[in-house]
């Protein structure tokens, strides 16, 4: 498939996505939310065929993401009722399904992310930030409100942090970010990429298939009374330890050898490498 605001480039089984409208700061409209839903359909059924471990999601030029496109949401006065309402259920479909990807995602802000782009990064596992960077959930100062996002900012950086910026619409640091869990690494400009790349070696050091049920696990335990969580939490160690890929990973590290998914392994042409599931 071909975008007209996405350009991605492929390393391994890692995938690069940079959104491409560094002319509005990245803001998005319609056709981005459609390219972003398209591509992240398709990243779903390359993770499934192993193709894709990791993702990284960034933006081109000096911000990554000024959120939703104004110029977009001010014609949107001509929609009828039913087909805005369309319209904000497509952007809301569009989060979910990257929050919901069974493979991690990496966040690499420069610059700026407002409104909808504070909303990318929420729905990134890891975010890592330029130390300049600012970050807000602008909308009210537009008169609007961070609506389809709040899910996924809530889930981040929980109640009062959002009772305070949802509220005032006030941009914040780098650090305040990552002090309220948006944020996982605030680095220097000139360590960004370095620090990204330190993220995805962790993830293609771990296994796949424990990593997807690990991600998945999460939103299932969460506000779980502990009596509903203890039986799933122990259906899911159980079904680990005996699969193909938490045996292989148990064996290796007893035989004090890589485990089969290692980028060790796999880069090691005449190192057998051990199919997982
Ligand atoms: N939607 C549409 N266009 C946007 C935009 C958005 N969300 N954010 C920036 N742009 C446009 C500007 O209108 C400007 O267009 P122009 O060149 O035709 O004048 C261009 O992008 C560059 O913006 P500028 O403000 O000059 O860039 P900057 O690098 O100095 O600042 C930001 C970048 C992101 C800090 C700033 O543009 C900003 O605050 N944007 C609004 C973010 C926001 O509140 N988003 C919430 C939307 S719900």
């Amino acid at each position: 498939m071909t975008y007209q605001y996405l350009t991605k480039s492929r390393n391994g089984a890692v995938e690069y996505l940079t959104l491409n409208r560094p002319d509005v700061r990245n803001a998005f409209n319609e056709h981005v939310i459609a390219e972003l839903a398209a591509w992240a359909a398709d990243v779903r059924e390359q993770a499934a065929g192993g193709k894709i471990r990791v993702v990284v999601i960034g933006g081109a030029g000096k911000v990554f993401c000024a959120g939703a496109d104004v110029t977009w949401m001010s014609q949107t006065i001509r929609y009828t009722e039913a087909e805005n309402l369309r319209d904000a259920s497509a952007m809301s479909a569009m989060f979910a399904a990257i929050d919901l990807l069974p493979v991690p995602v990496v966040g690499r802000i420069q610059g700026a992310a407002l409104g909808g782009g504070a909303g990318l990064a929420a729905v990134c596992d890891v975010v890592v930030a330029e130390d300049g960077a600012l970050f807000g959930f602008t909308e009210v100062k537009l008169g609007i409100l961070p609506a389809v996002i709040s899910p996924f900012a809530l889930a981040k950086i929980g109640r009062s942090a959002a009772r305070e910026l949802f509220l005032t619409g006030a941009r914040f640091s780098a650090a305040r970010a990552r002090e309220i869990g948006l944020v996982h690494a605030v680095v220097p400009a000139a360590g960004l990429d370095a620090e990204v790349e330190r993220y995805v070696q962790e993830f293609l050091a771990s296994a796949p298939g424990a990593i997807a049920a690990a991600k998945a696990l999460i939103p299932i335990v969460s506000g779980r009374p502990l009596a509903e969580a203890m039986p799933i939490t122990a259906a899911a160690i159980a079904a680990r330890r005996v699969s193909a890929e938490g045996q292989e990973g148990l064996r290796a590290f007893l035989e004090k050898r890589p485990p089969g998914w290692s980028p060790r392994v796999l880069n090691t042409e005449d190192t057998k490498v051990t199919k997982v599931d």
